[in-house]
């Protein structure tokens, strides 16, 4: 068995009917009679699984009896012809080898159609289903445009910390990283925990973002790019939430908030172009299965240009849309998810890009706007998901910059270096956040967030 090369299903099915071939999976069906068996065999390749057909002149009932749904096989045989199962190919089986076999009484697999909610609970074997392994063959394809996007066009990769000392979005929900000893924790006279005695000397959390160290490499290398992880400690159980997600960060010099945008838009369209032009057998049956607009709705987002406006314009939207949303709506206000896909979903009908957000419910990195009030902030909306990307111009005043962190109370030792950057040849620069869990929510057409991503960490939930 092993003298012969195993080739993937994903190339099996491009290839001529008349050679010989060694195929290894997991078995999807089995059916048949006493004469013939036909099996439907995975190997994770692409979704689609080849026919092979056992001659039972030339295999015992013993033998076949291991081949059951979700067991582990290798089959040498002929590449044949095939009139019925849906697929140019199939294989006349000679030779069977099981590599491990799986009881029909207790693989949770057994049969189709579970719930997203049960297969959440298997998270070990859920990657085995036809749909995750769609949604997980398209987050691959898509970080690997992401990277040939940049790469393209002369960004560099820069790689930031997952440890910091600082936080970059000032909201103060970050998960803390220590060695100390939880039940005997130093303390300093007035009580509070002496961090001089922890590992790093200092305080350090999971980080939130990328950017403050994207921008450092940006005011040096002009154009870069970070996609890492990053970790928020909210409790907030949404279906567009995740404790621990992966996001991509352009930082770039010379850009000011209208290039920002023109590459965000550029950019989201680039990737749903590739997804529709390399991943068209898993969107198929993603579209099919369960989101019979999926296609269509790729196909509008790459040919249509996205709305700008404001964010006064658009709380103006709202307020006179006449529409009751849970949250109320007036100038100053954080929006909402149910804000943010009105304008996108019943009122413009197309991804928004609202920009220049009250400054006080924006992070103090953002450049200021003459009139006091606002901040050149960028924020994509999109179908189905609200906010898709968030970013914005930076401060790249010395004085406007220590004079909003002043105002903050947030402290400078932590960020002195950051700071330092608009004392020493500092420059206007842009950038933004792409939240990779969010796009695949797109590009998917999952509906919850925690079936994008392999393994999902969110509050109470760290099981796989
Ligand atoms: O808007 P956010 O918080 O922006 C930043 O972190 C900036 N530092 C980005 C930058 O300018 N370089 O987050 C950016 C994006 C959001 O638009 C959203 O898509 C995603 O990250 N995101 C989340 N995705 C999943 N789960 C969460 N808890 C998320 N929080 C934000
Ligand atoms: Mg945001």
């Amino acid at each position: 068995m092993e003298s012969k090369k195993r080739v993937k299903i994903s190339e099996l099915l491009k290839k001529e009917a008349g050679m010989e071939v060694l195929v290894k999976g997991w078995v999807r069906t089995k059916r048949g009679n006493k004469n013939i068996a036909f099996v439907a065999l995975n190997d994770g390749s692409t979704v689609n699984s080849i026919q092979i057909v056992f001659d039972m002149n030339k295999f015992t009932d013993d033998q076949l009896k291991g081949v059951n749904t979700g067991a582990c096989i290798a089959v040498k045989g002929a590449l044949v012809a095939s009139v019925g199962s849906g697929q140019s190919v199939e294989i006349q089986a000679d030779e069977l080898e099981i590599y491990g076999s799986a009881d029909p009484e207790t693989y949770p697999l057994q049969k189709k159609g579970h719930s997203m909610e049960f297969l959440r609970e298997i998270g070990h074997l859920r990657p085995r289903t036809n749909t995750f392994g769609c949604v997980f063959r398209i987050r691959h394809a898509m970080a690997f445009a992401i990277h040939k996007f940049f790469n393209d066009k002369g960004f560099f990769c820069l790689h930031t910390p997952i440890i910091t000392a600082s936080d970059a979005e000032g909201a103060g929900a970050m998960f803390q990283v220590t060695t100390l000893d939880l039940n005997n924790i130093p303390k300093n006279p007035d009580g509070s925990v002496n961090y001089s005695e922890d590992f790093f000397g200092k305080a350090a959390s999971l980080t939130v973002s990328g950017q403050l160290e994207g921008e450092l490499g940006a005011l040096a290398l002009g154009e870069i790019y970070t996609f890492g992880p990053t970790f928020r400690a909210e409790n907030s159980n949404t279906p567009r939430h995740l404790s621990e997600f992966w996001m991509i960060e352009p930082e770039m010099a010379f850009y000011e908030i209208k290039e920002n945008m023109d590459l965000a838009e550029e950019f989201i369209k680039y990737l749903v172009k590739y997804a529709l032009e390399n991943c068209a057998d898993d969107l198929k049956f993603l579209n099919d299965m369960f989101d019979k607009e999926l296609t269509e709705r790729l196909k509008s987002v790459v040919n249509t240009e996205f709305v700008r406006l404001s964010y006064t314009e658009g709380v103006d939207i709202l307020m006179k849309s006449g529409q009751k949303f849970e949250y109320p709506v007036s100038w100053g206000i954080d929006l909402q998810s149910e804000h943010e896909r009105y304008l996108v979903e019943k009122h413009f009908k197309k991804p928004v890009i609202l920009t220049d957000y009250p400054k006080e419910i924006k992070a103090f990195y953002m450049k200021q706007n003459d009139d006091g009030k606002t901040v050149r902030a960028m924020d994509v909306l999109f179908p189905k998901i609200g906010e898709i990307i968030g970013g914005s111009q930076r401060e790249e005043s010395l004085e406007k910059l220590e004079k909003r962190i002043q105002e903050l109370n947030m402290g400078t030792e932590s960020l002195w270096w950051y700071i330092e950057t608009r004392r020493f040849g500092t420059a206007p620069h842009a950038g933004f956040g792409l939240g990779f869990e969010r796009l695949l929510l797109f590009v998917t057409g999952m509906t919850n967030i925690r079936d994008v991503i392999p393994f999902p960490r969110a509050p109470k939930n760290a099981e796989f």
